[in-house]
C-alpha cells in the first residue's frame, strides 16, 4: 500500500529523489565535530521563531496606542502567552548565538573557500536579513528602548548626503517615529522578511548540497570514492547525522529552556530594562544601547568621530565579510594546516569583536573610545591583511584522508 502510494507520488513529484539527494544519500564527511551542530540548530531556532511569532501575532495589536498594552495582555491574560513571548524573545538572542558560532566555524575551517563561495554569500545575506528582522521586531513592543533604539538607527540614514533627510522620512513614513512606522515594521517583520529569510535558507542549503560539506580537516572527501561512487570518508546524512544532531538539539534545549524559564531577561541583555516602560517621545532614556548582538557594530560606529564616516565604517564592517572568500589566498582550508599568522589573526579578530561588543553596551568615555578605535582597526586589519599573511605563511601538508 505504502509502496504504491510512494510510486504514485514519485511519478508526479520527486519526493524519493529529494529524500535521497538531501538525506539518505547525501554523504557528509565522517569527522564533523561540535561546530557542525550549529547549522541544524539555526534551523531549529528558525522554526521556533516562526511558530511562536504566528501565535504572538494572534494577540498582538500593531498600533502605537495599543502595542505596549497588548504585549502586557499576552504576558498576563493570554493562556501560555508568557511562554510564547519568552520563547520568541529568547529565540532572537539564541539565533545570534548560534549563527555567530556557525560563522566562526566557517572562519576556522575555511568553509567559505572555493567551491563554497556561494554558500557563504547566501549565509551573509541571511545574516543581513536576520539583523533587519531583529531590528524591526524590537520596535513592535513599543517600549522606551524600542522607540529610542529605532530613533538612533533610523537617524543614521540621515547622515547620507543629499538624500539623507528624505530617506529617513521615507523609512519612518512620518516626520517622527510613529504608529505608521510601527505598522510598516510589523508588516516587514511578520511577512516580508521571513519569506526572504526562508528562501535564502533554502538557497544556502541547495548551494551547500551541490558542492558537499567541508569538514574540520578541509579535505575534499569527493577525491576518494569507493567502487559505488560513495566517498570513503563520507557517511549518509540520514540516519547518522540526523541522530547525532538530536544530541545537539537536546543540549541546546536544556540551556535554552533554562533561560526561558529562569532568566528570560538575562540581566537586561535579552530584554532591556527601559523596554518595560512604554515608548515616550518626550523622554530620552539616559543611556541608549542596542541589544547585545548589534553592539560590536554599534561600537565601530561610535569609534569614528564623524557621523557619515562612522556609518560607512559600520557598513564596511559587514560588507567586507561578503568578499572574504576572495581575501583568503591560502592553499589550505582548515586552521589545522594554516600557518601561525592566520591563527594569531583569527584570535585577534575574535577578541576585538568581543571587546567591541562589550564597549557597545557601555556609555562612551575617552578611554573606551580609544580602545574601540584600536579594536576597529584590528577588526579591519584581519581582512585587509589576509591576502598577504595567507600567502606569506608556511602551511602544513594536508592529509589525503580525514583524520577522524
Ligand atoms: C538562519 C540562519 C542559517 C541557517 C538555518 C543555516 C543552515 C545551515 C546548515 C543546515 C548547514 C549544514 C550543516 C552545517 O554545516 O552546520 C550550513 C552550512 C554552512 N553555513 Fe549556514 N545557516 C545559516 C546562516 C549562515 C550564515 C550567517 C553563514 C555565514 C555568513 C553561514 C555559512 C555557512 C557555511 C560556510 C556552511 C558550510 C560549512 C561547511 O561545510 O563546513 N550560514 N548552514
Amino acid at each position: 500500500m505504502m509502496e504504491k502510494l510512494m510510486a504514485w507520488i514519485d511519478a508526479r513529484f520527486p519526493a524519493t529523489k529529494m529524500w535521497e539527494d538531501h538525506l539518505s544519500k547525501y554523504y557528509a564527511p565522517k569527522n564533523f565535530n561540535f561546530f557542525y551542530f550549529f547549522g541544524s540548530l539555526a534551523l531549529l531556532v528558525l522554526v521556533n521563531q516562526i511558530l511562536t511569532g504566528i501565535w504572538l501575532t494572534m494577540s498582538f495589536t500593531p498600533s502605537a496606542e495599543e502595542a505596549f498594552a497588548s504585549v502586557e495582555y499576552i504576558m498576563r491574560d493570554v493562556e501560555y502567552g508568557w511562554i510564547i513571548r519568552y520563547l520568541h524573545s529568547t529565540g532572537a538572542s539564541a539565533f545570534f548565538v548560534v549563527v555567530y558560532l556557525h560563522m566562526f566555524r566557517g572562519l576556522l575551517y575555511g568553509s567559505y573557500q572555493k567551491p563554497r563561495e556561494l554558500v557563504w554569500i547566501f549565509g551573509m545575506l541571511i545574516y543581513l536579513c536576520l539583523m533587519a528582522e531583529a531590528f524591526m521586531g524590537y520596535l513592535l513592543p513599543w517600549g522606551q528602548m524600542s522607540y529610542w533604539g529605532a530613533q538612533v538607527i533610523i537617524s543614521l540614514f540621515g547622515a547620507i548626503p543629499v538624500i539623507g533627510d528624505d530617506l529617513t522620512q521615507w523609512i519612518r513614513g512620518d516626520y517622527l517615529i510613529s504608529g505608521i512606522t510601527l505598522n510598516r515594521f510589523f508588516a516587514l517583520h511578520v511577512i516580508a522578511l521571513p519569506i526572504v529569510l526562508l528562501g535564502l535558507v533554502v538557497l544556502h542549503i541547495l548551494a551547500l548540497h551541490e558542492v558537499g560539506s567541508n569538514n574540520p580537516d578541509g579535505v575534499d572527501i569527493k577525491k576518494n570514492k569507493d567502487a559505488n561512487g560513495v566517498p570513503v570518508d563520507g557517511i549518509a546524512f540520514h540516519p547518522y547525522y540526523t541522530v547525532k544532531d538530536i544530541v545537539g538539539v537536546v543540549v541546546f534545549l536544556f540551556v535554552f529552556c533554562a533561560v526561558v524559564f529562569f532568566f528570560p531577561e538575562m540581566g537586561g541583555y535579552f530584554l532591556e530594562k527601559p523596554n518595560f516602560e512604554q515608548a515616550n517621545p518626550f523622554k530620552t532614556p539616559a543611556h541608549i544601547a542596542p541589544v547585545w548582538y548589534f553592539t560590536p557594530f554599534y561600537a565601530i560606529l561610535r569609534a569614528v568621530p564623524d557621523k557619515l564616516l562612522g556609518v560607512i565604517a559600520m557598513g564596511a564592517a559587514i560588507a567586507i565579510l561578503f568578499v572574504l572568500p576572495w581575501l583568503d589566498r591560502s592553499p589550505v582550508k582548515s586552521m589545522r594546516y594554516k600557518g601561525w599568522m592566520s591563527k594569531i589573526w583569527l584570535v585577534i579578530f575574535c577578541v576585538s569583536f568581543v571587546i567591541l561588543g562589550v564597549l557597545g553596551v557601555l556609555a562612551p568615555t575617552p578611554g573606551r573610545t580609544l580602545l574601540s578605535q584600536i579594536c576597529t582597526a584590528l577588526y579591519f586589519a584581519y581582512f585587509i591583511l589576509m591576502p598577504f599573511y595567507t600567502r606569506m605563511e608556511k602551511t602544513k601538508p594536508v592529509p589525503e584522508r580525514v583524520t577522524g
